[in-house]
């Protein structure tokens, strides 16, 4: 063992300390004359950008992202927010009334300088649900929503950012909304760069939920001044390469920046795959401004998922993921990332697909298929599958039951869409006679985690906290760019692993 893997290599693992190092990889102090290398404090406080942090108040550019049926949950964001980082609430999959009774809470939750957001997911089939939430969020004073599947513009959306839109008499613009878009495709991260459509904004102006100034403010706002760019991750996804979409995200963020003109500027985070320091560092050296997180957190004590399906998350790997279709986008062939791992949900919703695909009506479905979807998946007669569709249709959404009943196709969508639902619904309910049908949105970044934290204080999900699995990826990454930074210094061998292992929560403490 060389003097500086005896001595120097232990204090690397503390980011805040200078270290100066001599020939022979001896340490020495500031104004030594025959140094060979410093290896400055990387302080995770300085990690993403210095314009987010400041734009929500936070110590740390770290966001845990909305996960659906309220995953993402009160306790999360209180949380995220007491650490310096941010929480988004899952708001999609529950009523207007339901997100609105959360909302006033988080608000009394958290302190006046501490940030949340909440989830606005596009419902292209449901635009009033959309606009029933918008209107919550804008009666309760929710000044930051992320804004999920968009695939346009919509006039809800548009009405939440220029709703309150003002000058000063510097002529900055005030946009006390701000969007915080999800995409994973270039194409919608352009629209989301640009200032709202202008049709868009006419017809929100028509249906007086803006008024004429506000309107006329448009042309000079993005419709989103931060946009997440989600490479392959959990729940709706594209299956991006996080090392083709990040960077190609960032310089669009910064030709927007320069073609608009905003006075602010644009700015990229990252989300899919965040599951350990190093691919936090990653997006940290590769210019991203904030850091999301999903999957982890839904293995977390604060998550709103079932503790049983967190058992199930925690033992994954990170070949552990499927594609099965999205309820929500089931028709349009959308995909979500699920867990595979002790569940049959991927095969049996893929099943449901294959057959939507091949046949016009559920009547044409082979017997022995039909046979098989009712003793095995529905566990249910498809007819009163199909009653129990009506009656929810009826109350909840009468057109789309009046459309289904004139079309075959669409009354065959909804009772497929009927064991999608319901089978997230098992897995956050943790309703064990339901366990192989558990549907639980799931991404490679939680195997990469569990895998990282094998044997550690965290193995067990009861010992995950959102703050603690937060603070290991940002101080791990702060310690990994030191290692890195020893390396190119020709002080470790350039073939050294850079690993560390996961610290116990009592001495995260020293760092936070
Ligand atoms: C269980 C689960 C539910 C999710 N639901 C939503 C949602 O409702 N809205 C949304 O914008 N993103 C949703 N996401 C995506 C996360 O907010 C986050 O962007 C993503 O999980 C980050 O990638 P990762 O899974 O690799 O951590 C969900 C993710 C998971 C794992």
């Amino acid at each position: 063992m060389s003097s500086f893997q005896n001595h120097i290599l232990p204090l690397l693992y503390d980011p805040r300390e200078t270290l100066y190092i001599k020939p022979g990889g001896e340490l020495g102090s500031q104004g030594d004359q025959n140094l060979i290398g410093i290896i400055p404090p990387v302080a995770p406080g300085n990690f993403g950008s210095k314009s987010f942090r400041k734009e929500f108040g936070l110590r740390y550019a770290y966001m845990g992202g909305a996960m659906v049926g309220g995953i993402s949950s009160r306790a999360m964001c209180v949380a995220l927010a007491d650490m310096g980082g941010m929480g988004v609430f899952g708001a999609s999959g529950l009523s207007p009334a339901a997100i609105e009774d959360e909302i006033v809470k988080i608000q009394q939750d958290l302190m006046p300088d501490q940030s949340f957001g909440s989830c606005l997911i596009h419902t292209p089939h449901d635009p009033s649900w959309e606009e029933r939430v918008v209107e919550v969020y804008l009666r309760r004073g929710v000044t930051l929503i992320e804004a999920s599947a968009f695939m346009q513009i919509t006039p809800s959306l548009v009405r939440y950012r220029l709703s309150g839109l003002s000058m000063s008499p510097d002529g900055t613009i005030i946009a006390p909304n701000r969007v915080i878009a999800k995409v994973s495709r270039l194409e919608l991260a352009k629209r989301f760069f640009s200032p709202p459509p202008p049709k868009i904004v006419q017809e929100a102006l028509n249906r007086g939920w803006i008024t004429e100034k506000e309107a006329s403010l448009a042309p000079q706002v993005p419709m989103a001044q931060d946009l997440t760019a989600e490479a392959d991750s959990g729940g709706h996804t594209d299956f991006r390469p996080a090392l083709t979409l990040w960077p190609s995200a960032v310089r669009l963020a910064d030709e927007c920046a320069a073609k608009y003109d905003y006075g602010q500027p644009l700015r990229v985070g990252a989300a899919g795959g965040l599951g350990t320091p190093v691919a936090l560092l990653a997006a940290q050296d590769m210019g991203l401004s904030y850091f999301v997180t999903g999957s982890i957190n839904q293995c977390c004590v604060e998550s709103g998922l079932s503790p049983e399906a967190r058992s199930l998350l925690a033992k994954a790997s990170q070949t552990d993921m499927s594609q099965a279709p999205a309820a929500d986008m089931f028709e349009l062939g959308s995909k979500v990332q699920v867990l595979k791992y002790g569940t049959l949900f991927a095969p049996r919703a893929n099943k449901l697909a294959e057959l939507y695909r091949q046949h016009q009506t559920i009547e044409d479905i082979p017997a022995e298929e039909a046979k098989n979807l009712e003793e095995k998946v529905f566990r249910k007669p498809l007819a009163q599958i199909w009653d129990e569709t009506q009656e929810f249709f009826r109350q909840k959404d009468p057109a789309t039951l009046e459309k289904a009943n004139a079309n075959p196709k669409l009354k065959m969508a909804l009772v497929f869409r009927w064991y999608l639902g319901q089978a997230s619904r098992w897995a956050i309910n943790g309703l064990t006679d339901r366990r192989t049908d558990w549907c639980v949105f799931c991404g490679p970044s939680l195997g990469a985690f569990n895998e990282w934290a094998a044997g550690s204080h965290y193995e067990d999900p009861a010992n995950r906290r959102v703050a603690d699995l937060a603070g290991l990826l940002l101080h791990g990454a702060a310690v990994i760019k030191r290692l890195a930074l020893a390396r190119d210094l020709g002080l470790l061998p350039d073939d050294h692993c850079i690993n560390l292992s996961p610290l116990p929560p009592e001495e995260l403490l020293n760092f936070f």
